[in-house]
C-alpha cells in the first residue's frame, strides 16, 4: 500500500488544462502482472502517476490501471477482479474513496471529472471514439488481447474481446468455442442479444455484431484446432450482414485460407439468414436446420460447418451435430475450438 501527498497535476485531456488537486488516495501496486480488464480506455504517453490520475478522474469507469512503463501506456479497467502475469506491467488498484471528498462520484461513465484547485469540481463529457477493436489497435498496436470497452451506433457502449495477436490483430471476436462449457442450442433472442461469458465461450450477439459492420467494410477469419492441436483458418475481405427485418442475412466474398473454403459455395451461408430452434429461416423445405443439428447459425441445406454445434469432442458417430467443418475433417469430427472474428478493412 501506498500513499500519495496533495499533489498538483495539469491534464491536457480533451484540450481542458486544470489544476489537479488530489487529497491523498491509496493505490495497490503488483509489477509483472496486469488485470484482465475489460479496459475501458487507454492514454498513450504518461507517466505512472498521471495515469493514476486518470483513473481517479473516472471513478465509474475505472477500478484500476495497468501501467506498462516501456511504452507510457496507461490501460483503465474496470474490473480489478482477475489479473494475469504480464512481464512488462504494473498493474494498479485504486481506492476511488480517498476521492469522495471532491465529488467525482457524480460524474457518468462518459463524463471525466476535472477537479480544481479549490474542493470543486465538474463533469465534462468524453466520448469514446473507439468504435472496435481495431481502432484500439490501430491507436496503440502493442496492446494485449483481451476485453475492451468499444461504442457501437445505436446499441452504445459494450464489452468486446479484441484478438490484437493473429493476422495483424484489430480483431472484434464475435463468437468462440473453447471447451463445451456454453450452450449454445438457443433461442432467435438469445442469439440476438448475445449469451455466455466473452472470457471463455460466447456469441457477442447478432444485433451487436449488425451495428458493428454497418460502421464500414469489415473482413472476416474464422480460426479452428482439432484435437491434436492442428489449426486452420479462411478469411473472406468482406462480410456485410443486414437487420433483424430482414433476419440478420450474412453476406460474404472473396475467401482465402489454408483449408478449402465452405462459405461461399455453392451450399455455403452466403445470403442466408440467421435461423435458430426457435425461428426457420433457413431453404430447407421440410425442417429446420437449427433444430436438425443442435445450433443457431446461418443455415442453408442445410451446413457445411456447424461453428455453434455440439461440443461432441473429436470423432463422432452424429452426422453434422458437431462443430464441424466438412471440408477439413468432415462432418462427423467435432473440433476442439473455433473463433469467428472481424475487422475493419
Ligand atoms: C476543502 O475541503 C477541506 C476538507 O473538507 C476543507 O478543510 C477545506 O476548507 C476546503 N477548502 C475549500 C477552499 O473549500
Ligand atoms: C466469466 O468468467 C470469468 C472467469 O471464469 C468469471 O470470473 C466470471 O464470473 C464469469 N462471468 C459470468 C457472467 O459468468
Ligand atoms: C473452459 O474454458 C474457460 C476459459 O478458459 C475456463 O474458465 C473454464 O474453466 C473451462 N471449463 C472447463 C470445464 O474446462
Ligand atoms: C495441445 O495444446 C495444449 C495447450 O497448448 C496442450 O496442453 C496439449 O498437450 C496439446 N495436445 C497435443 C495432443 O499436442
Ligand atoms: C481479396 O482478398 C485479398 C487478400 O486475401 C485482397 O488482397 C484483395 O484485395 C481482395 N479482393 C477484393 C476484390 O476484395
Amino acid at each position: 500500500m501506498q500513499w500519495f501527498q496533495k499533489g498538483r497535476f495539469v491534464c491536457f485531456i480533451l484540450q481542458v488544462c486544470a489544476v489537479f488537486s488530489a487529497e491523498g488516495y491509496s493505490v495497490n501496486k503488483v509489477t509483472g502482472e496486469r488485470f484482465a480488464g475489460p479496459v475501458t480506455m487507454v492514454v498513450t504517453i504518461v507517466g505512472q502517476q498521471q495515469c493514476v490520475k486518470e483513473c481517479l478522474a473516472r471513478p465509474k469507469l475505472c477500478k484500476g490501471v495497468n501501467y506498462l512503463k516501456k511504452h507510457l501506456l496507461c490501460e483503465v479497467v474496470s474490473s480489478t477482479e482477475e489479473s494475469e502475469p504480464s512481464s512488462d506491467y504494473t498493474r494498479i488498484s485504486i481506492d476511488h474513496q480517498m476521492n469522495e471528498i471532491n465529488n467525482c462520484h457524480v460524474c457518468t461513465t462518459n463524463q471525466k471529472c476535472v477537479q480544481l484547485s479549490s474542493n470543486s469540481s465538474y463533469c465534462v463529457k468524453e466520448d469514446s471514439d473507439m468504435n472496435d477493436c481495431g481502432a484500439y489497435h490501430n491507436s496503440t498496436p502493442f496492446l494485449p488481447s483481451g476485453l475492451y470497452r468499444i461504442k457501437l451506433p445505436v446499441v452504445g457502449h459494450v464489452t468486446a474481446l479484441c484478438e490484437m495477436d493473429i493476422d495483424g490483430g484489430g480483431w472484434t471476436v464475435f463468437q468462440r468455442r473453447l471447451n463445451g462449457t456454453e450452450d449454445f442450442y438457443r433461442t432467435w433472442v438469445e442469439y440476438k442479444n448475445g449469451f455466455g461469458n466473452l472470457t471463455a465461450e460466447f456469441w457477442f450477439g447478432n444485433e451487436k455484431l449488425y451495428h458493428l459492420l454497418s460502421q464500414g467494410s469489415y473482413e472476416l477469419r474464422m480460426d479452428m484446432s482439432d484435437f491434436t492441436n492442428q489449426t486452420r483458418y479462411v478469411k473472406y475481405s468482406n462480410v456485410g450482414l443486414t437487420d433483424e427485418i430482414t433476419k440478420y442475412t450474412i453476406s460474404l466474398s472473396n475467401y482465402s485460407g489454408n483449408v478449402e473454403d465452405c462459405f461461399t459455395r455453392a451450399s455455403g451461408i452466403n445470403n442466408m439468414k440467421f435461423t435458430t430452434r426457435d425461428q426457420d429461416n433457413d431453404p430447407y423445405l421440410t425442417a429446420n436446420c437449427a433444430n436438425l443439428y443442435p445450433s443457431g447459425w446461418w443455415h442453408n441445406q442445410c451446413h457445411c460447418a456447424n461453428p455453434n454445434g455440439l461440443y461432441l469432442d473429436g470423432q463422432t458417430n452424429q452426422f453434422g451435430k458437431g462443430i464441424t467443418y466438412n471440408p477439413w475433417l468432415t462432418q462427423y469430427y467435432s473440433l476442439k475450438t473455433i473463433s469467428l472474428m472481424v475487422r475493419r478493412v
